[in-house]
């Protein structure tokens, strides 16, 4: 047999890149913190992460507070099972206790009610119709406490549907590439692809593949709605004043600006 050739590519751990790459657990906790503290005036103490593919917001969450608890849902135990190696593994036996992994899909997972579920980096984007949505957003509405709220990611604008076209990050070791393959402007489904790129010249080529429904926010807001919760609210991202760039900063707005590639929270309030 012949020996393959050891590149960066080969040898190197798409989790571990694509935490690097695409993740901020510790913004994405703190959010989480600020908006429900300013909806129900009291911390939140349990949290569930859906499609918690490595669980590292899970492991984040518990750093937090003694108090607090996380349950982690995801279909595949392979990044379950890296995010215990790798992620769970490292923080104190304590913390560790108060993280749960589950096994099994968001629709029909059964956990204890949560203050929060958060759904990130749009994976319930793979629901392709109003009824799966909704489906969706009912299970969670069982799953949430009286005060709940479920926080979802979404993104768009016209950039975002453009065909075969890629967006490069430079990291000190490797670019991370996220490309638009294909946009149907009929269905709305949309092709996203991750690759890595190594200074050895060597490519993790379709480290990870998303076939998504394109939603726009006010669908979003009229199926939470009409899974019952009581508000389905957009928040926006502030500009900074200099460049005019977003600041990382998402406040509730009722109106936005028509920018090219934006990035919003919508969050079902029950
Ligand atoms: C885009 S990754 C998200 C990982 C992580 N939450 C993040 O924010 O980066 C999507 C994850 O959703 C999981 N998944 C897809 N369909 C699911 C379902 N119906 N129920 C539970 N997990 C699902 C996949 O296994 C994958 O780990």
């Amino acid at each position: 047999m012949k020996n393959k050739k050891v590149t960066a590519a080969n040898t190197a751990d798409r989790y571990q890149l694509y935490l690097r790459s695409v993740q901020a657990p510790d913004v994405d906790v703190q959010f989480f913190q600020r908006v429900y503290r300013s909806q129900f005036r009291r911390p939140a103490r349990i949290l569930r992460e859906d499609f918690c593919g490595t669980a590292a917001v899970c492991a984040e969450w518990v750093k937090g507070n003694p108090e607090r608890e996380a349950y982690g849902v995801d279909l595949d135990p392979e990044p379950l099972a890296w995010g215990q190696k790798h992620i769970l593994s490292k923080i104190p036996p304590a913390k560790q206790k108060r993280v749960h992994l589950v096994e099994g899909d968001v629709r029909t997972a059964v956990t204890p009610k949560a203050d929060i579920i958060a759904a990130q980096n749009f994976s319930y984007c793979i629901f392709k119709t109003r009824a799966e949505l909704r489906a969706y957003f009912l299970a969670a509405y069982k799953h949430l406490a009286d005060q709940g709220l479920l926080i979802l990611d979404l993104f768009g604008g016209y950039e975002s549907l453009e065909d075969d076209k890629e967006e490069v990050t430079k990291h000190r070791s490797f670019e991370y590439v996220w490309e638009q393959h294909r946009y149907d402007p009929i269905t709305a489904h949309g092709l996203f692809k991750i690759h890595f790129r190594f200074k050895d010249g060597s490519v993790m080529q379709d480290a990870f593949q998303y076939d998504w429904r394109l939603w726009t926010i006010p669908e979003v807001r009229e199926v939470l709605l009409e899974a019952g919760f009581d508000r389905a609210d957009a928040y926006w991202e502030d500009s900074d004043a200099r460049s005019g760039e977003g600041n990382g900063v998402y406040r509730r707005r009722e109106h936005g600006s028509s920018d090219p590639a934006w990035n919003a929270y919508i969050i079902g309030v029950k």
